[in-house]
């Protein structure tokens, strides 16, 4: 049974396009970008990095942590991404980007962060409740890039319609079989560094819906050093290469060759390819192939992918432990 934000996935990402562009975005000018957020919001600033690293001028600064780097100033363009709005990490860093005079752009379903970010008449994109933070990537993702194309960072509009077509596009059949074939072995996630944070949402999938740890890398550097962990300990691992028509020579000869080295240390190479043409719709249906593959591992040795116990049992105990969010409160207003 395919989970509702998947059946929905397309009409998900088109909502999200229509609530990006009813927002009276303030002008902004900045000179690079820090995405801020953590766990399933924290996934919105790995895409967007994989999106516009060798195709933007202007760098992103992924941000999964409480601290903003030291060069994140006035002039950077700060989004602050959290789907309950209450997650501590994230709360301080916009926190600490209000005390920079950063230009902050909220983006979530409510809580502390659509509380403050209103307090302090600043931007917040308003998404949807009711959803796991995971499944509502398309929520957070796309508004992000409504609004770098609206600041004139880069047109997406095409690359937008093709990411919303795209999801209906993706074969189910071979990722049934996929799934069947890994559902008790240990997984490992590889592909080249350009889709460095698919491979980490790939891998954040695997934790969250199917409840297993997995190793991730990115080639080329996997090469020199991750592969030789498989001399002793591989046959129990089956790893899914994420490849690409574009990949370029070097990454594909350096696949093909590193596949060929597994085939005698592992228990078996898969590998996902994504669908479209443009940078963007192929992220967008990794993440959709990424959510289906692992729900369904999920569906076949029967447990519920939507529970996340011991991320919700570390909150609350850190929060009586620490009251982070309560401080920041207190110092804020
Ligand atoms: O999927 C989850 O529940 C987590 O990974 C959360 O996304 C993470 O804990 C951060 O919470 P939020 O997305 O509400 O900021």
């Amino acid at each position: 049974m395919t989970p509702e934000h998947l059946t929905n996935f397309s009409k998900m990402c088109e909502e999200a396009i229509g609530i990006a562009n009813k927002i009276d975005l303030p002008e902004f000018s900045f000179d690079k970008i820090a995405i801020c957020g953590v766990g399933g919001s924290g996934s919105v600033g790995d895409l967007a990095a994989d999106l516009l690293r060798y195709d933007s001028a202007m760098e992103v600064v992924v941000v999964k942590s409480y601290r903003l780097p030291a060069h994140i100033d006035e002039n950077t363009l700060v989004f602050c991404v959290s789907y309950s709005g209450n997650t501590e990490e994230t709360l301080r860093a916009f926190a600490e980007a209000h005390k920079r005079n950063c230009k902050i752009i909220s983006v979530t379903s409510g809580g502390k962060l659509a509380e403050w970010s209103k307090k302090l008449n600043l931007p917040v994109i308003l998404i949807p409740s009711g959803y796991q933070p995971r499944d509502a990537v398309p929520y957070m993702f796309l508004p992000i890039l409504i609004c770098l194309q609206e600041f004139g960072l880069k047109n997406f509009e095409e690359d937008l319609q093709e990411s919303v077509d795209v999801t209906k596009k993706i074969e189910l059949k071979p990722l049934d079989e996929l799934a069947e074939k890994i559902k008790n072995s240990d997984v490992a996630i590889y592909g080249s560094e350009e889709f460095a944070g698919v491979i980490r949402r790939f891998k954040n999938e695997f934790n969250e819906n199917a409840k297993i740890t997995v190793k991730y890398d990115a080639f080329p550097e996997l090469n020199h050093n991750e592969i030789n962990g498989y001399e002793r300990n591989g046959k129990q691992t089956s790893v899914i290469l994420l490849r690409d028509k574009d990949e370029g020579d070097e990454i594909k000869v350096r696949i093909e060759t590193t596949k060929e080295i597994f085939k005698d240390y592992i228990h078996s190479v898969h590998e996902i390819w994504p669908v479209g043409s443009s940078k963007l719709a192929k992220i967008v249906s990794y993440v959709y192939m990424a959510s289906y593959l692992t729900a369904k591992i999920a569906e076949l040795v029967g447990i519920n992918r939507e529970r996340v116990v011991f991320v919700d049992r570390l909150k609350v105990e850190l929060k009586n432990k620490l009251n982070s969010v309560g401080k920041l409160e207190k110092n804020l207003f």
